[in-house]
């Protein structure tokens, strides 16, 4: 592909966007009574409005000349093919089979293996709701602790808690994911072995959080069980690296096989979901992947201008590229999702935070932005102040469900207001009019001029919003799988490989030599602040 700043389409949206921000959101709104019903895109009981944003006819028009110059059908064909699309590790990026998403080719290759793996899921997972997985003294297991870190860590914790209203209240799960003594210790404190299963979920069986942790769980557990047989009923693996997990002391037939093709950030959908299955059930988690699922068919049949992920990939780069936007914020309106934002931060960071193109030269434009956010109403007494009147131009995503699982009064109504509420005064804001109108008669103020000025809100931000019914598994299974895609679309227009992650090697590999260094009090070859904190640390390290 030639250098995406050399595309014509390219360049014509530069121009253009500079043209269409001349007029404000509102404006374009009073203009155009029929803007929510052109940019909006109803997908049964999903809306996604999109109107609040810096686009027009031609904008649409403008990305789409985009999408075909870069062949977006030739690279998701590729994709739901299974070509070796992650160039530099050289494998296939295949997660969505795992949610029943085949192509003819790909469902010959992969379907009957993916079916055993899947069945061995289901089979334990059917076990352990009828109490039939039982702890060494007899009793029932209740306490999963998953031990991972990453996409082995992120994606169970944020749907264990996302659909907490459909699990199995009885069952705990707890992560351990830090080399943070404190993390594992907090865990170990409140649980009983006799009652507690661990899961070693990590696809490489390499990751030395991981291995550490899982090292001193195990000792922890031989010691309090007083028998080394008992392993084998408290400990399993999820893993793609089946011998590793053979020599850690797993049993064969307590591991559950992920395969290289999933990459860890887009592995909730495998064997690294089993604590999500032991939590809500494996029929719940069926319900997940056939919302996926849903999405992956809308992903590969909609025109772009109704197709969600790419009209969302499509926002994205408008701001990130044309309007020099460095973040964009996501703001689930639910509390169960207080861990959204930080799991698409992994996903979406650790895909498209690239510099170096898939022609393998460095890349003049931006890439990724910086992915943030937190459960609303919580934020709007907190940095929303910033949004709303401070100085950078921040793209907001808002997430909602119209009905909540736990209806209480008119809370629900509330929330949602407050979510519609936001995306309205982010764009409309209040002028110097309204503001003047509001304060009334100027001489009941000592400072009337700082009052005034600072009460007036530029508008003019722009957001999406996602309604969904309700917090359903299948809902966020959709909710995933949208994100997901975005995350693809960009890549390809950026013309990055979304799916490596060399950027996290060097500090691991920096880390080991640290710890080489503190161990034998070594200062050779470092630079002064390194060298000053290696002192510091040595001096109070008791
Ligand atoms: O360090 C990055 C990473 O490779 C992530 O991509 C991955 O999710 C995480 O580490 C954990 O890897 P593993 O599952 O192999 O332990």
């Amino acid at each position: 592909m030639s250098s995406l700043n050399k595309l014509s389409s390219w360049k014509e949206i530069g121009n253009y966007s500079n043209k269409i921000t001349e007029k404000s959101l509102n404006e374009i709104f009073m203009e155009d009574k029929d803007r929510f019903n052109k940019f909006s895109i109803l997908e049964n009981d999903l809306l996604l409005d999109f109107s609040k944003n810096h686009i027009d006819d031609k904008m649409m028009e403008l990305f789409s000349r985009l999408l075909v110059e870069i062949d977006l059908k030739g690279k998701i064909h590729d994709l739901f093919n299974g070509e070796k699309i992650n160039t530099s590790e050289n494998r296939s990026v295949l997660h969505f089979l795992l949610r029943g998403t085949y192509t003819s080719k790909t469902k010959e290759l992969y379907e009957n293996d993916i079916k055993k793996g899947l069945e061995k899921l289901k089979l334990f997972s059917k076990k352990f709701q009828n109490g039939e997985i039982i702890g060494y003294s007899g009793k029932k297991i209740k306490n999963v602790i998953n031990i991972g870190i990453g996409g082995s860590d992120l994606g169970p914790k944020m749907i264990c808690e996302g659909l907490k209203y459909y699990s199995n209240r009885s069952v705990n799960n707890y992560f351990i994911s830090n080399v943070d003594p404190s993390n594992l210790s907090e865990v170990l404190l409140n649980i009983n072995p006799e009652e507690s299963i661990f899961i070693i979920s990590s696809k490489s069986f390499g990751t030395i959080e991981t291995l550490k942790n899982a090292n001193i769980c195990k000792n922890w557990f031989k010691d309090k069980s007083k028998n080394n047989q008992n392993l084998k009923k408290h400990f399993f693996g999820v893993t793609a690296n089946i011998k590793k997990a053979k020599a850690f002391g797993i049993e064969e037939n307590n591991i559950f096989p992920i395969w290289d093709w999933v990459g860890g950030r887009y592995s909730l959908w495998s064997s690294v979901g089993l604590p999500i299955i032991l939590k809500i059930g494996y029929e719940n988690f069926e319900m997940l992947l056939d919302g996926a699922n849903e999405i992956d068919n809308h992903f590969r049949e909609k025109p772009f201008d109704k197709n969600i992920p790419i009209v969302l990939a499509c926002l994205g780069i408008l701001y990130n590229n044309f309007h020099n936007c460095e973040t964009h914020a996501i703001f689930p309106y639910d509390d169960y999702l207080k861990y959204l934002p930080m799991y698409l931060q992994q996903a979406d960071m650790e895909s498209n935070g690239k510099n170096i193109s898939k022609d393998s030269t460095e890349v003049n434009y931006n890439t990724g932005p910086i992915l943030w956010g937190d459960v609303g109403t919580n934020v709007q007494h907190s940095f929303f102040q910033l949004i709303h009147q401070g100085t950078k131009k921040i793209p907001c995503d808002f997430i909602g469900f119209v009905n909540s699982n736990n209806e209480k009064e008119e809370l629900h109504e509330i929330l949602l207001s407050n979510m519609v509420g936001q995306t309205m005064a982010l764009m409309k804001g209040k002028n110097i009019l309204e503001v003047k109108e509001e304060l009334g008669d100027e001489s009941k103020y000592t400072n009337y001029e700082i009052i005034k000025n600072s009460k007036v809100f530029k508008g003019n931000k722009p957001s999406n919003t996602l309604l969904f019914n309700k917090l359903t598994p299948y809902n966020l299974g959709r909710l995933i799988a949208i994100y997901e895609h975005k995350i693809f679309v960009q890549g390809c227009i950026w013309n990055i490989n979304s799916f490596d992650q060399w950027g996290v090697e060097l500090g691991k590999v920096l880390s080991d030599e640290i710890y080489e260094k503190i161990k034998n009090k070594d200062r050779s070859d470092i630079d002064n602040s390194t060298k000053g904190q290696l002192d510091f640390i040595e001096k109070f390290r008791q």
